[in-house]
């Protein structure tokens, strides 16, 4: 086992699964799968059967191959079913294009799927796996900042032109194998977006982790091992906390980690699902809602200034998107899809101060009426 190594156990429901954080940890592969918890997964593979190394363009060309490799010295015969790389793959297309390469590979009940790449190909290639020929076992390989967030807690699904995420399961991944050396090849647009839950995290964690995230936020950009790996693993960590605690989201727990994300997601769906990374909608999802809580009088002027002000470090840029489409009427419409709704209202979850939060059912009109003064403003 490499030395940097750090292995989270996480249990949700009746199900355990390690999580593997560090750098080279795809290089000993086969053993976090195979060998018995708590040193691995327990996992072994079927050798009688084709399994999937499931991917998107851009990683393919970068460690696909790799990986491949890492898989058949195994002792694993594998496919692999490549993806175009970008958000617009979480679609119903992409997902029964899918379904088509696995059947036409001869993957079976006993397949397990390896999903490697960030959260597009862990959300799609989890809902894949979770529902092909029933459900098969998947093991997520994350490649992304973004995904210390999204290959924990098994919440994976794809998008509809009119909400996003809005078909999808909860399935448990086997293991999460996250090799922080794969992130170096990032571009930096790519890296500032992951940060977005690295923040929110912190935020829902308190003063800690955000102090952690202020005194670091140069290292943490340049991917500094040391200082990269803890603000990574102090999220897996917050994430492992709230999902342990309310798996299916059923307990009103888990959705305090859609901070920033009633307003972050309306704003990705009005963008057709290319003009705004997730993180980038998040952060600035995170922003505008933050402000929202502050004329709602719930939240201090000078956390509010803090969240933005460590955002505003990490690179957003915390302007309102130029265009019609992202009016706020138009937001509305696309926030009252959310799921977490009830009664017709939009339900926000606000942060209140470092490491608090509450939930407030907005009236459309009332949410409408925020936005635009917060768009006033210059948000
Ligand atoms: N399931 C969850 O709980 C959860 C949580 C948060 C976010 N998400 C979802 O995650 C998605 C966003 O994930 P993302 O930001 O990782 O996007 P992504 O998967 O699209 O990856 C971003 C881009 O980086 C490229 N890339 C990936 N790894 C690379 C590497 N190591 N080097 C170079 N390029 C690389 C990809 O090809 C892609 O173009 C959204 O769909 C969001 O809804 C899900
Ligand atoms: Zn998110």
């Amino acid at each position: 086992m490499t030395a940097t190594a750090h292995t989270r156990w996480i249990r949700q429901d009746r199900v355990e699964y390690p999580v593997v954080v560090g750098e080279g940890v795809l290089d000993e592969l086969c053993s976090y799968l195979a060998s018995a918890p708590p040193r691995g997964a327990g996992l072994v593979p079927a050798p009688e059967v084709p399994h999937v190394l499931f991917t998107d363009t851009t990683v393919n060309a970068l460690y696909g191959d790799r990986v491949e490799a890492l898989l058949r010295a195994c002792g694993l015969e594998v496919f692999r079913v490549v993806v175009p790389a970008g958000e617009a793959s979480k679609s119903l297309a992409t997902y029964e294009w899918a379904v088509g390469e696995m059947l036409q590979g001869g993957a079976g009940r006993k397949s397990v799927l390896f999903a490697l790449g960030g959260g597009v190909v862990g959300d799609l290639g989890g809902f894949v796996a979770a529902t092909y020929m029933r459900g098969i076992a998947f093991v997520q390989l994350p490649t992304t900042i973004l995904a210390h967030d999204s290959a924990v807690g098994g919440k994976v699904g794809i998008d509809h032109p009119l909400a996003k995420n809005a078909l999808g399961v909860f399935a448990f991944p086997r293991a999460v194998l996250y090799d922080t050396a794969l992130l170096r090849t990032l571009p930096p647009r790519e890296v500032r977006s992951g940060l977005a839950e690295v923040v929110k995290h912190a935020f829902l964690e308190g003063e800690e982790y955000v102090s952690f995230l202020e005194a670091e936020a140069e290292k943490i950009m340049a991917l500094d091992p040391g200082a990269l790996a803890e603000a990574l693993l102090r999220g897996i960590a917050v994430k492992a906390d709230v999902v342990s605690r309310d798996p299916y989201e059923t307990l009103g727990i888990r959705e305090v980690l859609n901070l920033g994300h009633t307003v972050g997601h309306a704003l990705e769906t009005l963008g057709g699902y290319r003009s705004l990374l997730h993180g980038e909608a998040v952060a600035l999802g995170l922003a505008v809602e933050s402000r929202i809580a502050e004329r709602l009088g719930i939240l201090a002027h000078g956390v509010r200034m803090r969240l933005e002000a460590l955002l505003a470090r990490f690179g957003f840029d915390l302007r309102w998107p130029e265009g019609e489409a992202y009016d706020p009427a138009s937001v509305v419409r696309v926030m009252l899809r959310d799921k977490k709704n009830v009664r017709k209202k939009i339900r926000f979850v606000f942060l209140t101060d470092l490491g608090k939060t509450e939930f407030r059912e907005l009236a459309s009109e009332e949410s409408e009426a925020h936005l635009r003064a917060v768009l006033r403003e210059g948000a």
